[in-house]
């Protein structure tokens, strides 16, 4: 499987999921944009990963794939359009749009503030929407197909008390994902959702240092240990591929058996 030629521009990219996309279709051969919001030095290290993996090289004749980093809050849409237009600015073409960028916040629903919905809507779900607007637009204006990538949770099906906002971004996704395979099918653009279940990842921290709350997320998960980034990672690469031509409108999960994990004692 190879991505050599391909322009991929991956949301959210300093760091977590975002960062063991680009370095796995970096492998794969393509050139990646990867963006941050309050992460320079994440972003840069993600960028010496992707340097160090392939070589020192850094012309136009490169054999290597090359990486950029580029700033913008998936928040805005203006600063999303701004981004996948320095995207194409850079590269010259974009090929593969993988929306990884999100955040999520704890709260009771009785509680939720308007600042934090509108927060977790923004970037999940509104960034998404015109990050893939603009994206298309791209390919219908140079006549080309393209691949989308979003990346969801187990949580576009199952509920999460606490994180009503989130939940709702995720479904929200879902639809989205089907709607646009629909739409966007007779232009040659395929969109699926990979869904993470618990991966060991910034987003996790507070999780990952209470030692109660995570041995009994470890139980529910059939395969018995969190997800890394690379096992979210490879499946977006392949369905970013030629050889995922046929699929569209899905979603993938990669959660250890979490989703579907149901016992009586
Ligand atoms: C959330 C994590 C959560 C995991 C499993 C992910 O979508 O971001 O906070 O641990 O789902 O529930």
């Amino acid at each position: 499987m190879t991505l050599k030629g391909k322009v991929a521009l991956v949301t959210g990219s300093s760091q977590g999921i975002g960062q063991g996309i680009v370095l796995r279709l970096a492998e794969a051969g393509a050139d990646v944009v990867i963006n941050y919001r309050s992460h320079p030095e994440g972003a840069e290290e993600t960028l010496a990963k992707v340097q160090a993996a392939g070589g020192s090289c850094y012309t136009a004749l490169c054999p290597h794939s090359m990486g950029y980093t580029i700033p913008a809050d998936l928040g805005s849409v203006a600063e999303v359009q701004q981004l996948i237009a320095d995207s194409i600015g850079h590269f010259g073409k974009l090929d593969i749009l993988v929306n990884n960028a999100g955040i999520e916040k704890h709260s009771p629903f009785w509680e939720v503030a308007e600042a934090d919905y509108d927060a977790v809507m923004n970037v999940n779900l509104k960034g998404v929407f015109f990050a893939t607007q603009a994206f298309v637009r791209h390919l219908i204006e140079t006549k080309r197909p393209g691949k989308i990538i979003n990346i969801s949770s187990v949580h576009e099906e199952l509920p999460f008390p606490n994180f009503t906002a989130y939940c709702a971004s995720k479904g929200g996704m879902k639809m989205l994902t089907r709607n646009l395979a629909v739409e966007l099918g007779p232009l040659g653009i395929t969109i699926n959702n990979v869904a993470p279940g618990a991966i060991e990842t910034p987003i996790n921290t507070k999780l990952l240092n209470d030692p109660e709350k995570l041995g009994a997320l470890l139980k529910n998960i059939p395969l018995g240990r969190l997800g890394q980034p690379q096992d979210v990672a490879s499946l977006v690469a392949f369905l970013a591929s030629e050889e995922a031509g046929y699929i569209t409108g899905s979603t993938f999960f990669v959660d250890g058996g979490l989703l579907w994990n149901y016992q009586e004692q």
